[in-house]
């Protein structure tokens, strides 16, 4: 298969083109605008036979036609990602999530290419901590930022392009993503660089949120199965049982890489912060088969801190710049 895919330079989507070529015989064409959260060398080792990288933007029609001119599949992960930039400047979020699935959308249109939007759980608000309930494809849209609004606006453009138009599309709402190549204004990587750098981690809020952890590798392996088996115009939850609250995950860092587990600081919350994420994920297990393979959370941390000590020259880069856009806002 000639699979597309979107925001392939970032985080998930390089971590998804590094399983795809592992795992399947398909040749991928990455399409990546290279935002400040986009990254060749997340790319870099792969063989050139099987991945070809285009940079351009996912609002551009023509270019975006011409790719799926010569494509079986989309997969699409390039968007706005991070909430707390969503704050602080809402507008690439509309332009990029909204216009340009949008975009992406009419060219699966034109050229009835079997198109995968990836998305994410925040698209349906936040939990109570003590809830039993989790989020489950029925569970209905209530997002609180504008990188959640936008991302659930985006997710409503693709059921309105399949319903009216026919389009061969499904949609994945996963939770929160851990593993290499993220970047580090994230929570996770942003807690082991600094601990790295001698900065004490930064806990917004009290930090009793939960969010539901998934290795990078594991929603891979979801998408490709969703990409095989899964049933047009359906919405798939993946997700791997992984809630943990923010003070223990610092305190698991903070562990692992030798120092107290509470050598951290509280700092100003986020605005809106939503409290709990949890997915129950057993449509994605019982009709297409699907099973996570990271199933020790502190083993795939313990290799996670590994792989940022052994790839600083991978993140040094946008680190100086990343702590002065918090330091800013009293975080
Ligand atoms: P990321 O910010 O690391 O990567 C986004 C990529 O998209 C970057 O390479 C960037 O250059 C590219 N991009 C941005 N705007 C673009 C544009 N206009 N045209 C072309 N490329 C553009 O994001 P991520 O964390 O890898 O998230 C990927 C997808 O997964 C997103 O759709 C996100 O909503 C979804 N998701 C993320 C998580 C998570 O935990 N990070 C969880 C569930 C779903
Ligand atoms: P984040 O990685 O931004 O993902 P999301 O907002 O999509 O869940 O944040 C994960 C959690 O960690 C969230 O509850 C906010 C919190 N957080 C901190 O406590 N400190 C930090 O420095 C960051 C970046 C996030």
């Amino acid at each position: 298969m000639r699979l597309l895919v979107t925001g392939g330079a970032g985080f998930i989507g390089s971590n998804f083109v590094h399983h795809a070529v592992a795992n399947t015989d398909h040749h991928v064409t990455v399409l990546d605008a290279l935002t400040y959260a986009g990254n060749r060398a997340s790319l870099e080792g792969l063989p050139s036979g099987r991945v070809e990288f285009v940079q351009g933007d996912i609002t551009d029609a023509p270019l975006v036609s011409s790719l799926f001119a010569q494509a079986d599949a989309v997969v699409h992960y390039a968007a706005e990602s991070h909430n707390d930039n969503s704050l602080h400047d809402p507008r690439p979020f509309l332009d990029t999530n909204i216009v340009g699935t949008y975009t992406l959308l009419e060219a699966a249109r034109r050229h009835d290419v079997r198109f995968h939007h990836i998305s994410t759980d925040e698209v349906y608000g936040d939990l109570e901590l003590d809830d039993p309930e989790r989020f489950t494809e029925s569970t209905p849209y209530n997002p609180s930022s504008p990188y959640s609004s936008t991302k659930a606006g985006s997710d409503l453009l693709v059921r309105a392009w399949v319903r009216s138009f026919g389009v061969r599309a499904t949609i994945s709402n996963c939770s929160n993503n851990y593993g290499p190549y993220q970047h580090v204004e994230k929570f996770i990587p942003r807690q082991i660089t600094n601990v790295i750098r001698g900065i004490r981690p930064k806990l917004y809020g009290a930090g009793e949120n939960v969010r539901d952890w998934i290795h990078a590798d594991d929603h891979s392996s979801a998408v490709l199965t969703i990409l095989e088996k899964g049933v047009i115009g359906e919405t798939y939850l993946i997700g791997a049982d992984g809630e943990r609250d923010n003070k223990s995950v610092v305190a698991t860092i903070l562990t692992l890489m030798g120092r107290p587990a509470d050598a951290y600081d509280h700092v100003t919350d986020r605005a809106g912060h939503d409290l709990r994420y949890a997915i129950d994920s057993t449509k994605l297990r019982r009709e297409l088969g699907w099973r996570p393979s990271f199933g020790d959370f502190d083993a795939g941390l313990a290799a996670t801190i590994d792989w940022y000590r052994s790839h600083e020259e991978w993140w040094a880069p946008s680190k100086v710049t990343t702590e002065a856009f918090y330091a800013g806002k009293g975080q």
